[in-house]
C-alpha cells in the first residue's frame, strides 16, 4: 500500500467513526495536490456490501421489493438506506454474532463500521467512485450440489395476499422415504422469491394435519395462519430469505421414516394486489447409514406465563437442567409471536463458566434458524436458560388489541410464546 493510500484508508475509518470529510493534498504520484476524494464511494465501499448483506432481498426478484443491487435505485434511495441501516431493522435483525458465531453471520449482518459508512455515502451526494476499485463480486450462492430427494408442493399455489399483505399456507408433501434415511443438509426450493417470506417443513407425529385448522381429514392443501396451532406438529426445518443451506455436522442427521407426515408451511408476504404461482419445495442431502449422532429437536423455553396489558418490557425466563448425558446443542431457532421483542439463551455451568446460545432483537416477519460454527455442549446437570422480552404497550409495533390487554401464553396470534427450538444430539 503506499504512503497515501495508508492515509486515505485511515482517514476513512476515521470518517465512519467521527463524520471528518476530506484527504486534500494527497495526488497520485504524491507531490501534486489533487481535488479530495469522495471518501465513500458506490463500487468501492456500497456495492460489496449490499451484494453481500441486501441483494438476497434486495435484487429485484426478492422480498425486498427494490433492486439495491441497481445503481440508479441505490442512488436514489441512498438516505432511506442509511435511515434504515441506521435504525438496526435493515437487514432485518439476526442473531448477534458476537454471542456465538453461526453460519452466515457476516453475510446475514453488519457491523457497526459498515452502519455508519451508509450514512456517509448518502450524505456525501452518494457518489459512484471509480469502477475499478470495485472488489471481485462474491454474492453467496450456497446449493446442495446433487440432492438426493427434493420434496415439492404437488401443484402450483396462486398467492393470494391479505389486506396486511399476508397468506399462510400448509401443504402435506409426498413423502417419498420407502426405508428410514437422515437428513444432513436441507435447502429452501424457493419457487417464486417474490413471494415467499419464510417456510418451515414439520413432521405431524399424529398424521392429521390439518385437523387444527378445521379442514376434513385428507386435505392436502390448506390455509394455516402462523403460529402453528396444532401441537403435535414438529419443526424439521426454517428458512427465511438471506439463509443459505442448512448442513448438519459431518456425522450428524435428522431421522426421517417412510409413511410419517410431512407438512410444509409457506409464508408470503407481499403488497397487496401481488399476483404469483408459487411452486416451493426443499432439497434434502440423505445418509442412507445412520449417523454417528442422531439429531432431534426440542424446544427450551419458559410455560405457562402472562404478559401484563401496557408491560413496555416484560421477560419470563425458564431453566433446564440436563438429567441424562451430555448433549450437543448444533443450532437454535428463538421463536415468540407478534409482541417478541427481544431474546437471550445460555448454558450455566457450575462453576460459573456460563456460555451464550443465542442474543438478539426478535422480529416475527424474519425468523431463522442459525447453525452454530461449533456446537455448543449441555453436560450432565448444566442449566439451558432461555429468556425472551415482550413490548405488550399501545406502541409496540407488533400490537393487535387496543387497549392492549393480558395476553396468555399460548399457539394462537393472540397470544405469546417464548421457544429456542434446538438441533441436538447424545455427545
Ligand atoms: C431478509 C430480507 C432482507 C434483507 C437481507 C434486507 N432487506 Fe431491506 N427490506 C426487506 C423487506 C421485506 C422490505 C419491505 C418491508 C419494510 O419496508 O420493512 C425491505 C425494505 C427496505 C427498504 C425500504 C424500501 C422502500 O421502498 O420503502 C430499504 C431502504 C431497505 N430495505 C434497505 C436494505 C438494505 C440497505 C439492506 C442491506 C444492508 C437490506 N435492506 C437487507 C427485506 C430485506
Amino acid at each position: 500500500m503506499t504512503w497515501c493510500r495508508a492515509v486515505r484508508t485511515a482517514r476513512s475509518a476515521a470518517v465512519f467513526v467521527f463524520g471528518v470529510v476530506g484527504a486534500a493534498g494527497c495526488g497520485d504520484d504524491g507531490v501534486t495536490p489533487s481535488p479530495p476524494v469522495p471518501e465513500v464511494t458506490w463500487y468501492r465501499d456500497i456495492q460489496p456490501l449490499v451484494e453481500r448483506s441486501c441483494a438476497s432481498c434486495h435484487d429485484g426478484a426478492g422480498v425486498g421489493g427494490v433492486a439495491l443491487t441497481d445503481v440508479e435505485t441505490a442512488r436514489r434511495l441512498a438516505a432511506l438506506m442509511a435511515l434504515r441501516v441506521g435504525a438496526g431493522d435493515m437487514p432485518p435483525p439476526v442473531l448477534d454474532p458476537s454471542c456465538r458465531s453461526y453460519e452466515g453471520a457476516e453475510r446475514m449482518s453488519l457491523t457497526a463500521e459498515e452502519r455508519l459508512r451508509f450514512d456517509a455515502w448518502a450524505r456525501d451526494g452518494a457518489p459512484l467512485g471509480d469502477p475499478s476499485d470495485a472488489p471481485p463480486p462474491q454474492r453467496a450462492t450456497d446449493a446442495i450440489a446433487s440432492p438426493d430427494a427434493t420434496l415439492e408442493m404437488p401443484e402450483a399455489h396462486e398467492v393470494t395476499l391479505d389486506d396486511d399483505g399476508n397468506e399462510y399456507f400448509c401443504v402435506v408433501l409426498d413423502n417419498p422415504f420407502t426405508a428410514p434415511a437422515w437428513i444432513t443438509a436441507f435447502e429452501a426450493a424457493v419457487g417464486d422469491p417474490a413471494v415467499v417470506h419464510h417456510m418451515a417443513v414439520y413432521r405431524d407425529l399424529g398424521g392429521d394435519a390439518g385437523i387444527g385448522y378445521g379442514v376434513a381429514p385428507g386435505t392436502r392443501a390448506f390455509p394455516c395462519r402462523d403460529p402453528v396451532i396444532e401441537l403435535d406438529w414438529q419443526l424439521l426445518h426454517s428458512w427465511a430469505p438471506g439463509v443459505g443451506v442448512t448442513r448438519l455436522p459431518e456425522g450428524a442427521g435428522v431421522r426421517v421414516e417412510p409413511g410419517e407426515q410431512l407438512v410444509l408451511q409457506m409464508h408470503y408476504f407481499g403488497r397487496r394486489g401481488t399476483s404469483s404461482l408459487d411452486r416451493s419445495g426443499v432439497r434434502l442431502q440423505l445418509s442412507s447409514e445412520p449417523p454417528r449422532a442422531e439429531v432431534y429437536m426440542d424446544v427450551f423455553g419458559p410455560v405457562p406465563f402472562t404478559i401484563p396489558a401496557g408491560a413496555g418490557a416484560h421477560t419470563e425466563r425458564s431453566s433446564t437442567p440436563n438429567e441424562g448425558p451430555p448433549q450437543l446443542v448444533y443450532g437454535l431457532l428463538p421463536h415468540m409471536h407478534l409482541l417478541g421483542r427481544s431474546y437471550r439463551a445460555w448454558v450455566e455451568r457450575d462453576g460459573g463458566a456460563d456460555e451464550c446460545a443465542a442474543r438478539g432483537e426478535f422480529e416475527f416477519h424474519h425468523q431463522a434458524l442459525y447453525m452454530f460454527d461449533e456446537p455448543l455442549r449441555w453436560g450432565t446437570g448444566d442449566r439451558f436458560v432461555a429468556e425472551c422480552t415482550w413490548d405488550n404497550t399501545a406502541k409496540s409495533e407488533g400490537q393487535f388489541q387496543l387497549p392492549p390487554q393480558d395476553v396468555p401464553w399460548g399457539e394462537g396470534t393472540n397470544q405469546e410464546m417464548c421457544f429456542m427450538v434446538a438441533y441436538l444430539s447424545k455427545e
